[in-house]
């Protein structure tokens, strides 16, 4: 797909920041056998990455605005644009040497996200829309939500919370209503390429609580270019704002998201 300039500026950073990742990547297995070094080298390669995209995307859009994980927000001087940045995604499967993590990268205008890119280093798989323009996989690969239509030929996807976070009671009921009716649940430890992977097709759906806009501003667009939905768990709700999102394929997604609100 010929992208716009601006979809092109966020696969070249998204490339840049990859590289620098992969590099480290590499790195963690030697740093296993000490869990707190591991820990650290993570968080540099992470606030790295981070630094490689501001540098990209702010010297070539200097006007937009910037959210990222961990560098925050600043206001730009036009205040309708902005980019909403996760470096790394999937940190902890990272940390692990486990292959599945991801730079999110989206572009918001006027309170829309019209943007979007996620890129899996370690897999060169780059995902990728715009707004009316469909969703793409690498060069010119079209993507599209996977046609299955009944629940119990259907895999979702799932992020369990960890540590001790309190909403763990709220996922094993969705897990106790859903996984009987389905061909499974999956839990792979990275919003953003969840997301992108019902836009693949290659899962039916997802659906997750407490997440952050980061996680989940570009895998929204992807999934809803690629002819998915994209809603927040509470039908009133927002969102980007609230971090609670189900997201399918369309013959999928009223009975699955019946199942999720749990009427
Ligand atoms: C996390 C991942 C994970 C999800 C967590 C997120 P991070 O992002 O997306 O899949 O379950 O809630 O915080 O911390 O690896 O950027
Ligand atoms: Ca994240
Ligand atoms: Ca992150």
């Amino acid at each position: 797909m010929p992208g716009s300039a601006n979809l092109n500026i966020m696969m070249k950073a998204a490339r840049k920041a990859g590289r620098s990742l992969v590099k480290d990547f590499r790195e963690v297995e030697n740093l296993q056998v000490s869990m707190k070094g591991a820990g650290d080298f993570v968080s540099r390669a992470d606030l790295a990455a981070e630094e490689i995209l501001k540098d990209e995307l702010l010297s070539a859009r200097p006007t937009y605005g910037w959210l990222a994980e961990e560098g925050g927000e600043t206001h730009g001087k036009d205040p309708t644009r902005r980019w909403i940045v996760d470096p790394l995604d999937g940190t902890t499967n990272f940390l692990h040497g486990l292959p599945h993590w991801a730079v999110s990268i989206a572009l918001e205008h006027k309170g829309q996200i019209v943007a979007g890119v996620v890129f899996d280093a370690a897999k060169d798989e780059m995902f990728y829309a715009e707004k009316g323009q469909g969703a793409w996989m690498n060069d010119n690969q079209r993507l599209r939500v996977s046609a299955r239509s009944r629940l119990i030929e259907s895999i979702f996807a799932t992020g369990l919370p960890f540590g001790n976070r309190p909403d763990l009671p709220d996922i094993l009921q969705d897990l106790g209503r859903l996984s009987p009716a389905t061909a499974g649940v999956r839990r792979w430890g990275a919003a953003a390429l969840d997301m992108a992977y019902v836009a693949a097709g290659r899962y039916e759906g997802y659906w997750e609580r407490r997440l952050n806009v980061w996680d989940i501003a570009a895998g929204v667009i992807i999934v809803k270019e690629a002819g998915g939905f994209a809603e927040p768990l509470n039908p009133r709700g927002d969102l980007l704002q609230d971090g609670n999102v189900i997201c399918a394929n369309e013959p999928i997604f009223e009975q699955f998201a019946k199942v999720i609100r749990n009427n």
